[in-house]
């Protein structure tokens, strides 16, 4: 068995939907697998649209939901037959954020009792006053006055707060590894770039991170290595640096010169590039999941689904282009840049 602190090997989810009165399977994650090393410390950040299988990803990790095929391994050990004391420090080692933190909390439960609740259920405190002094520090840890939040409602807190106060919650639980469920995209500028900053020392205090966005420019801002999503499936994975600067699947493209650039002369780009071959064809099971999209399709990309194939330096995408160059570092012609205008 690895020495990985979470792995997931060929995890797979299928949900039956209903599309125009007819039952159709949705792959929401197929075939995922993921590292994060046991060193600690170490962030991964997974990529995609809204729809590409992350929040249903995030759910299988944390154990919230079974999966259809594969497995999810923690410290070596299969999450699924977790139970009892083993469940329990799972529980306490691996904690969730998401993207809005009200939804989580209960509406009667006060700031206190939000942060006293883990203290508790994992004997973190021997008394009190030793709780009382872990939650104050912890709240300041995250910039958050205890007198200015204990004892409130979350109604009575703004969003931001909500959010870091899941951020003490953290920080009283010191938990190995935190699954963050596009944690800062309801949040204002000033407020996740604080955000990220916790995240990095708490990182920098051993904390691993998967970091689930749809946002390239917050993974880069965390660093560490990023996994991009196209309907449930891996297509490109590396150092996010390589991400942003060297993109080499046509989608991680797309997704790369999507980026608004903050100048008013270019437009920014809303469609989606024409492809090669015929839009609207639907794909089959064979083929390349980003066929139709794709500008660069070619007919092995209808017959195949392109496996990963790696570019050297810790990089590896799933696209037949690759192939051409016999899988060696090449790098393509960047495919679609902001309009120019005026
Ligand atoms: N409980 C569910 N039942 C049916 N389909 C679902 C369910 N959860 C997610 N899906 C589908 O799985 C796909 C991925 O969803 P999700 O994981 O929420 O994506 P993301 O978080 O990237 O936006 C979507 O097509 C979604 O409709
Ligand atoms: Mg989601």
């Amino acid at each position: 068995m690895s020495g990985a602190l979470l792995e997931t090997r060929s995890l797979s989810r299928v949900f039956w939907q209903r599309r125009l009165g007819r039952p159709v399977q949705v792959r929401a994650v197929s075939d995922v697998n993921l590292t994060l090393g046991s060193s600690g410390g170490e962030v991964l950040s997974v990529v995609g649209e809204s729809g590409s299988g992350k929040s249903t990803l995030a759910r299988l990790i944390l154990g919230l939901d079974r999966p259809s095929a594969g497995n999810v391994f923690y410290r070596g050990e299969d999450v699924a037959r977790f139970v009892g004391a083993k469940r329990r420090q799972f529980r306490r080692e691996v904690q969730a954020v998401f993207q809005d933190p009200y939804a989580i909390f209960n509406p009667f439960y006060t700031v206190d009792r939000v942060l006293a609740q883990p203290l508790r259920r994992f004997h973190l405190a021997s008394s009190l006053h030793e709780a009382q002094q872990r939650m104050e520090d912890s709240l300041r840890a995250v910039d958050l006055r205890p007198r200015d939040v204990l004892g409130r409602y979350p109604h009575q807190l703004s969003g931001g707060e909500r959010q870091r106060v899941m951020l003490a919650r953290l920080h009283l639980l010191r938990p190995q590894l935190v699954i963050a469920d596009e944690p800062v995209s309801m949040i204002d500028a000033a407020l996740r770039t604080m955000f990220l900053n916790i995240l990095l020392d708490f990182r920098d205090a051993g904390m691993s991170c998967l970091f689930i966005t749809h946002n390239l420019e917050t993974s880069y801002y965390l660093g560490g290595n990023a996994l991009v999503l196209y309907q449930g499936r891996v297509v490109e994975r590396a150092p996010i640096d390589r991400i942003l600067h060297a993109p080499k699947h046509p989608y991680t493209q797309m997704l790369v010169s999507s980026i608004p650039v903050p100048d008013p002369k270019k437009r920014w780009k809303t469609s989606l590039p024409e492809s090669a071959i015929e839009s609207g064809e639907t794909v089959g099971s064979a083929g390349c999941p980003f066929l139709v999209r794709c500008p660069y399709a070619m007919e092995v990309c209808r017959r195949q689904d392109p496996p990963m194939m790696s570019v050297g330096d810790g990089q590896e995408a799933a696209c037949f282009l690759l192939a051409d160059r016999g899988g060696v570092r090449g790098s393509m012609a960047p495919m679609c840049k902001a309009e120019e205008s005026g």
